[in-house]
């Protein structure tokens, strides 16, 4: 299976977690992982064959990060049929942002279901103020995440 992560991030957070991801995940056999900064990316990333994970986190008033900006305008302007596409999604985020808390992911998770995508798992909701640092939470999470994934899409 093909997996790729696409990160958003403004100071290398949610870069962090998609790292650990692919150490934890590292020597799954038949597993192909590639990790890409959305900074260059547009809607057409989705026409990769296996499953992807958004990892980002969340400026401004609820905004994806800057790196993201281009990839989630285009991916709204040009509204491609992702019916075939399975996604989870991995938000980074803070409370102390009570109104606007993990709105980035929640912003991809959003625009990928209008687009036909299916989500495998929950929207996971990484809290900076909480204490837990967010690639640990990571690696715990995507043992479990990446079980469903094969489930989803079998070999
Ligand atoms: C200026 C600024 C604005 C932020 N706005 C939000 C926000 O609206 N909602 C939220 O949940 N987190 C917000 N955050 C928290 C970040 O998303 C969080 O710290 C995250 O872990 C940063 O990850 P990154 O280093 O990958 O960018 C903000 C952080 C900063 C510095």
């Amino acid at each position: 299976m093909k997996l790729t992560l696409l990160v958003g991030t403004m100071t290398g957070t949610a870069q962090l977690v998609a790292q650990e991801l692919e150490l934890a995940w590292d020597g799954s056999d038949d597993l192909q992982v590639e990790t890409l900064l959305m900074d260059q990316l547009d809607s057409s990333v989705f026409e990769r064959d296996g499953v992807f994970l958004v990892v980002t986190s969340t400026y401004g008033q609820g905004d994806v990060p800057d790196n993201a900006r281009s990839f989630y305008e285009d991916l709204k302007a040009k509204r491609p049929d992702l019916s075939r596409v399975r996604y989870g999604v991995f938000g980074l985020g803070d409370r102390t942002y009570a109104e606007t808390f993990n709105f980035g992911g929640k912003r991809f998770d959003d625009i990928l279901q209008e687009l036909g995508a299916q989500r495998i798992g929950e929207r996971v909701q990484h809290d900076a103020s909480s204490g837990v640092l967010p690639e640990e939470m990571a690696a715990e999470w995507g043992e479990g995440w990446l079980a469903l994934a094969k489930e989803a899409v079998p070999a």
